[in-house]
């Protein structure tokens, strides 16, 4: 009888974006050529447990699910596996669950899990680490606000279609010479709203890290229109704090313990609209940016994700992340990757670009110096 392949897990957990199904094709063919099985754990940690729930995969089941959105094998971010990180304090996961995940990975004669997720997906992986597990973590997340990685995949993907919408709203904006706002995700990080912001010729861009008000933004509006500009389009990070401080919420489904944030960019058009009696329409984005095939940056990152979590699995090198630190593909401990979101640097050279081709961030800019001579 042939001897049994070792064998390692993969699970996705918190919200999806794509790229997830490009790293489990990378795991699965790099493991498959170093000699093990895998098997996909479903909706996320909850698939380590009662029930637990799981599918084999292998190089026939991945085929084609490259350039797929989302992830064949499900993921949560609400239930019994909830890990608040960022904004909020982490959360302990009860001690009996992790000891019941644990009991399920030696059952199933897994020798290392694939934890694929966010900042709360990545916290749980550091605690079922600390439980013993066998884990390592992949970055996943359209936010780009983990600290550990120049990018996360998901959110190349998040800003070509937010790039993309802004594309569209150019246009109709201008036929109708009306101000647009478009609200994008991220959480607390400005990261789509910037680089959509540029990519997509906004005119003002308000980000979280940047304390804004809407003396600047309707100046931003007015100064375009004395120069013969009509239009002005408005990108706005869900996560954008009001002047005063406030964060606007979209309700709260009781399910999870993260607040879901949402409806800043309808107060911005509001306010608009009421203080320069201009006619404003608010667009949210949402979930489309989370949905549909990753771009080719997405494709290759995630692919090299995949693969270098099975050589650290290889290697024995449990507890740890895989980071992009360009051109390379490295690894650092999960706990320093969870303990440290990334925020915009409002003084990074995206800025300052942005600043210098008149982007306003709804603020008063920083004086430049002048050329000596
Ligand atoms: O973290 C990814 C993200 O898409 C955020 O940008 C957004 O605030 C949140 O998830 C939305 O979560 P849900 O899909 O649960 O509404």
């Amino acid at each position: 009888m042939p001897a049994r392949r070792p064998r390692i897990g993969i699970l996705t957990g918190g919200g999806d974006c794509p790229g997830l199904n490009a790293v489990i094709r990378a795991v699965v063919k790099s493991g498959h050529r170093l000699g093990y099985e895998t098997v996909g754990f479903l909706r996320g940690y909850e698939g380590l447990v009662d029930p637990v729930a799981w599918t084999p995969l292998d190089p026939t089941v991945v085929a084609n699910i490259l350039t797929l959105g989302g992830t064949i094998i499900g993921s949560s971010n609400s239930g019994r596996f909830t890990a608040l990180v960022g904004e909020n304090d982490r959360v302990a996961i009860d001690p009996k669950l992790l000891t019941a995940a644990a009991t399920t990975l030696e059952q199933l004669r897994i020798c290392g899990l694939v934890c694929v997720g966010g900042d709360g997906s990545l916290s749980i992986a550091q605690q079922c680490h600390e439980h013993g597990m066998p884990v390592v973590g992949v970055p996943k997340t359209i936010d780009n606000d983990l600290g550990a990685t120049a990018f996360t995949f998901g959110f190349d993907s998040a800003v070509a279609t937010a790039t993309d919408a802004l594309d569209r709203l150019h246009t109709t904006a201008a036929s109708h010479e009306r101000v647009m706002v478009l609200e994008v995700m991220g959480r607390h990080a400005g990261w789509i709203a910037l680089h959509a912001g540029i990519a997509g010729g906004g005119d003002v861009i308000l980000l979280p890290e940047i304390d804004w008000d809407f003396d600047h933004v309707c100046r931003a509006v007015t100064a375009r229109e004395a120069e013969g500009k009509r239009y002005t389009l408005v990108v706005v990070a869900e996560g954008a704090r009001l002047p005063g401080g406030a964060s606007v919420h979209a309700g709260d489904d009781g399910k999870r313990r993260q607040v879901r944030l949402g409806g800043v960019g309808e107060v911005v058009a509001g306010e608009i609209a009421r203080r320069l009696g201009r006619e404003v329409r608010a667009v949210v984005l949402g979930h489309l940016q989370r949905g549909g095939a990753p771009t080719t940056f997405d494709r290759v990152l995630a692919t090299q994700f995949g693969a270098h979590a099975v050589r650290l699995i290889h290697e024995g090198r449990f507890g740890e992340m895989v980071c992009y630190r360009p051109p390379d593909i490295a690894s650092v401990p999960i706990a320093a990757a969870v303990s440290r979101l990334s925020l915009v640097d409002v003084g990074s050279s995206a800025v300052l670009a942005a600043r210098s081709l008149g982007i306003s961030f709804g603020d008063d800019p920083p004086a430049t110096g002048a050329c000596a001579g």
